[in-house]
């Protein structure tokens, strides 16, 4: 009877073992009362940009008093609402979260203010609620602008023809993006510098300087990536097999982040019709800087996420000792003006890549070859 309970009692154990492997939990330092302090729910794993985030979760907090807990949410809304309940029973008073989906992520950080705890948006901003308190992020029409200002300050002659790529509809940051590269790249398409190669609506759009959110609707419907390689490189491969002779030969390519165009430059870089590309990103994810030192992506722009975890741990630590976190501005979520800190960003190619990311200590030389 009692090699039964034991048995028992092994498998049970194996079995809360499995998992807990099983779960995206991870930087958690539990004081050992079962309670956390600090929840954060980042959108997913599958992209390095957010297991960078996860790792400068996990420096920053490493010899912190407060207790943190990290979930991941897998491109899920449900998931991501589970993750927020989890983290509420096990007593967080601060949550920082970058949704999913901006919308559908309101669910959530309801139910997180329903028990008074404090709600930060990071990076991406929750929109149509007032259940967010702050917001911590990067200047996204910033990213966008110096994107296509690298197209512009790069290409040569006229008449070039321009592929544009978006992110996620779903992702507020994806119209920020995007904002900022029309408000530049417009005046260049108006006189000519560039021609618009693979959109429609933004053909139609080509006089217009500034779009409405509708107008921005309607082109990252036709040129969303929906921030998965695999979707941009089916794109890019259906808009190089409609396009003819003249939007071939030298190409500018507006990418809106590192994952999506690495896939976009596999594909032009392999289409003998193409003779040179220009092609952008963002985030500085570790596979892009060694494309950009082996010549296949022409920028990123570098969002050093040790400033927006420390940012955003600074807010959650004022809260936790009573005081009122610092903001620069605000931003409109629909709803509410949220308080907001932003912080710059920088441009990154190759001339300046050792200087910013290696001599920076942001990587180390010996993560990449070529340098
Ligand atoms: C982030 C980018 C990221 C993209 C896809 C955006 O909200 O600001 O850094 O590349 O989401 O995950």
């Amino acid at each position: 009877m009692k090699k039964i309970t034991i048995l028992l009692a092994t498998m049970l154990f194996m079995l809360i073992l499995a998992a807990c492997s099983d779960s995206e939990t991870s930087g958690e330092t539990d004081s050992g009362d079962g309670d956390i302090s600090v929840g954060i729910v980042l959108p997913t794993k599958d992209e390095p940009r957010w297991v960078q985030d996860e790792e400068r979760f996990r420096d920053a907090i490493a010899d912190s008093e407060y207790t943190t807990e990290i979930l991941f949410s897998q491109g899920s809304s449900a998931r991501e609402k589970e993750n927020v309940e989890t983290l509420i029973s096990k007593g967080i008073e601060v949550l920082i979260i970058s949704p999913h989906d901006a919308a559908a992520a309101g669910a959530a950080v309801e139910a997180a203010k329903e028990e008074g705890i404090t709600v930060i948006s990071y990076d991406r901003l929750i929109t149509d609620t007032d259940a967010v308190d702050y917001y911590v992020t990067f200047d996204s029409i910033a990213v966008g602008a110096a994107q296509g200002q690298y197209l512009i300050d790069n290409a040569e002659g006229s008449n070039v023809p321009l592929y544009l790529y978006a992110g996620a509809s779903s992702d507020n940051n994806a119209f920020l993006f995007f904002e900022g590269a029309w408000s530049v790249l417009q005046p260049k398409i108006a006189d000519g510098t560039f021609v618009i190669a693979n959109s429609s609506e933004a053909s139609d759009l080509a006089d217009t300087a500034e779009l409405s959110r509708d107008q921005m609707g309607s082109i990252l419907n036709q040129v969303t990536t929906n921030w998965d390689p695999n979707e941009a490189k089916n794109k890019a491969q259906t808009h190089l097999t409609a396009a003819g002779e003249d939007m071939k030969g030298d190409v500018a390519i507006l990418a809106p982040n590192d994952g999506t165009a690495r896939s976009i430059a596999d594909v032009f870089g392999s289409d003998s019709d193409i003779s040179s590309y220009l092609v952008t990103g963002q985030d500085s994810e570790k596979a892009s800087i060694q494309y950009i030192i082996d010549g296949k992506q022409s920028m990123t722009v570098f969002k050093d996420v040790r400033t927006l975890v420390k940012d955003s741990m600074g807010m959650a630590i004022d809260v936790l000792d009573g005081n009122t976190p610092e903001t620069t501005g605000a931003y409109d979520n629909g709803n509410i003006e949220v308080p907001a800190k932003q912080t710059d960003v920088i441009v990154v190619d190759e001339d300046n890549v050792q200087a910013e990311l290696i001599d920076a200590g942001y990587y180390e030389a010996s993560e990449f070859t070529g340098l």
